[in-house]
């Protein structure tokens, strides 16, 4: 996800290949001064004190009544392996195994949850506190990269309306913005001073592209508890949209009146729009969206499947959009 302008001996869309799509990127966030973040990356976080915390043992009861939905997808699974070692999350570096390498020593606590802004109660939760009320789910979804590669994950999680409701909104909430944990002692790229990411890592949906039945607060994966890699304690899950709407380690969902600023539309707001929905007919300026390569793959078998409309969620999603002009809209 970058800044480019073009010139006329660039590639193509079409020449493109998947590893230079991401080398590209890499360069473009070296040239802003974020891949010093990854090499600058240091130890000193305390080991995570597994299975000792209250929110560990009620997480794992809560996984052992899971309730599993019927696939809709009734494609392959993604392995695990590949969903938690080929991700961006971008303060732990900008790498693709940066996630889980420089994450081992993550601790999802202390940690608390603010809703608030446009609502009658405004809560402060901890992580207990956030999942005591809820049943787990998992939910087989689609998950596309704005970068065109995607998996198919079994999440793990509940309605993020069933959040939302807890703090009941005011009727002037229209817009729902999510902020990610600031703690440079736990994401090692907050160190780094010259980081062009404005931290914290922000994003935004409507209040009834939130409210939808799809848009999951997840937990966990592939019936484990979510890895610090994959957003741990707590991420959303948008699954007609493109990845990045899909925020990590949430510490604040705040309701608000006006559309809020997210950390894409500041970086390059030609290239990453508010609305960011899958969509095979809109393509990035770099690059066409009508395919994506699913993972796992190689250079050699890159298995590309084409893109669906709303990431084969129109069905479900698309009469939330009538009326807008979803090109304009990307
Ligand atoms: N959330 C935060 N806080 N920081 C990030 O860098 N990256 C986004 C999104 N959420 C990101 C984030 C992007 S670009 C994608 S594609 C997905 O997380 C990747 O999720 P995954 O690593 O679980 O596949």
């Amino acid at each position: 996800m970058l800044i480019h302008i073009s010139n006329p001996s660039d590639p193509k869309s079409w020449e493109i290949t998947p590893e230079s799509q991401y080398l590209s990127r890499r360069e473009w966030l070296k040239n802003a001064g974020l891949m010093g973040a990854a090499l600058a990356l240091g130890t000193s976080v305390t080991p995570l004190q597994a299975g000792s915390s209250g929110w560990t043992s009620l997480l794992s009861d809560k996984l052992a009544s899971l309730k599993k939905q019927p696939d809709a997808v009734g494609e392959p699974l993604t392995p695990y392996a590949d969903v938690t070692r080929y991700n961006n999350f971008y303060e732990f570096g900008t790498g693709k195994t940066d996630p889980s390498e420089n994450s081992g020593s993550f601790k999802v606590e202390p940690w608390s949850l603010a809703i608030d802004g446009a609502v009658n109660k405004p809560l402060k939760l901890n992580l207990e506190d956030v999942l005591k009320p809820h049943a787990l789910e998992e939910r087989i979804y689609r998950f596309r990269c704005v970068e065109a590669w995607s998996m198919v994950v079994p999440w793990v999680g509940f309605p993020l309306a069933d959040l939302i409701r807890r703090a009941d909104p005011t009727s002037s909430a229209k817009f729902v913005r999510f902020e990610t944990l600031v703690d440079p002692e736990r994401f090692p790229a907050q160190r780094f001073a010259r980081s062009t990411i404005p931290w914290p890592y922000e994003e935004g949906l409507r209040i009834d592209e939130a409210m939808h039945p799809l848009t999951l607060m997840v937990v966990g994966l592939y019936g484990k508890e979510l890895q610090p890699q994959n957003g741990a304690p707590l991420r959303l899950m948008v699954p007609w949209k493109y990845g990045f709407k899909s925020i990590k380690s949430i510490v604040r969902i705040e309701l608000t009146e006006k559309q809020p600023n997210t950390t894409w539309q500041q970086l390059a707001s030609s290239e990453y729009g508010f609305y960011a929905n899958v969509n095979p007919d809109v393509d990035h300026p770099r690059w066409s969206q009508k395919r994506e390569r699913r993972l796992p793959n190689s250079l050699w078998d890159p298995n590309w499947v084409p893109t669906r409309r709303f990431n084969g969620y129109e069905e479900q999603v698309a009469s939330l959009y009538q009326g807008l002009n979803l090109k304009t809209h990307y």
